[in-house]
């Protein structure tokens, strides 16, 4: 020890020393809840790869939504399961389609007090799965999705979401979509562009999830998680485009990736705490190899450390009462 005078373990000496001290805070205002609703369920359903988190009804929906907002969570972000499906998505585009019909309801429960969302994506109303319509020789048709997004987004907008997530990583989605919004008058709607999105088998749980049709992979059109050059692109076409926000998704496997777009771009910066995410720390905490509160909790700072302004979790409700707590 060269130099015993300089001792970094003096301002770690008491909690209120590292309360003064700390670099970041989390605060529940930052976190956004992904809810999901399944048209025609009269009672929520439990997602057995997803504990905690269910599938809701029109009316669970509602009131857990209120409840996520009287905890303090900064938005919510909405996902449909359709009874039915088909080739193109259509159940995304009619105004009654469960996540529209779910938009309405929740704006109408909450839409004063907190920021709802919806994902714009075709994968939970396609019969086969994919985040776009297909071409004949079965690859996703890159330009034919753009034409239904906007048909979505139209649809997201009339319902009255105020933020929209186009996540479906086709190429020049979020333009099309913010010219298509402009267009029709809808200029206060913003979007929050899943700029960054890997081709993730962190996404495992979600599938159950929605009951995702999926047969195959997304590989086409989502990212090689080898990749980093190629995510800042993303970024910079999709702020040039019109992103109000960017999302990096996953989040904890990908901090790296967060932290150099949290430096590239001055949008506020959202990262995605998959459902795999939740999913490995649930299993883990349900061994008691973990300890559930602290791990979540370490999670969400270190994500907020890397540049995740925003954070979607299925933590939401309930970090926002444990940071209430400390
Ligand atoms: C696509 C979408 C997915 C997720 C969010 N939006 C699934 C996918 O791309 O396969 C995954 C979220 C999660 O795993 O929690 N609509």
């Amino acid at each position: 020890m060269g130099f015993p005078e300089v001792r970094p373990r003096r301002l770690r000496r008491t909690p209120a020393m590292r309360r003064l001290v700390a670099e970041t805070h989390v605060q529940p205002s930052n976190l956004i809840l992904p809810m999901f609703v399944k048209e025609g369920l009269t009672e929520p359903r439990p997602i057995s790869s997803l504990p905690g988190v269910v599938q809701h009804s029109r009316e669970s929906l509602r009131k857990a939504a209120a409840e996520a907002v009287a905890e303090g969570v900064g938005g919510i972000m909405l996902f449909g399961v359709p009874a039915t499906r088909d080739e193109t998505g259509s159940g995304g585009i009619d105004p009654e389609g469960i996540l529209n019909v779910a938009v309405r309801d929740v704006v109408a429960e909450v839409g004063d007090a907190t920021v709802v969302m919806a994902d714009l994506c075709l994968d939970e109303f396609t019969s086969h799965g994919h985040c776009g319509v297909l071409a004949a020789d079965g690859s996703v048709d890159n330009d034919a999705t753009l034409r239904q997004y906007e048909l979505m987004a139209l649809a997201q907008a009339e319902a009255g979401a105020h933020v929209l997530g186009p996540s479906g990583m086709m190429d020049g989605q979020v333009g099309v979509v913010r010219r298509a919004l402009d267009k029709a008058g809808f200029t206060d709607v913003s979007l929050l562009a899943y700029a960054v999105k890997y081709a993730s088998a962190f996404f495992g749980p979600f599938r159950e999830a929605v009951e995702s049709a999926l047969v195959g992979d997304r590989k086409s059109y989502q990212q090689d998680p080898a990749n980093l050059r190629e995510a800042l692109r993303e970024v910079a076409l999709d702020v040039e485009e019109g992103a109000d926000m960017v999302m990096v998704k996953p989040a904890l496997p990908y901090l790296d990736v967060l932290a150099r777009v949290a430096e590239m771009v001055d949008v506020p910066v959202a990262a995605y705490q998959v459902s795999g995410e939740y999913a490995m720390v649930e299993a883990a905490a349900a061994n008691g190899w973990l300890d559930r509160e602290k791990v979540i909790l370490e999670t969400l700072t270190s994500i907020r450390r890397a540049g995740g302004q925003l954070i979607l979790t299925y933590w939401a409700a309930e970090a926002a009462r444990l940071l209430r707590r400390i």
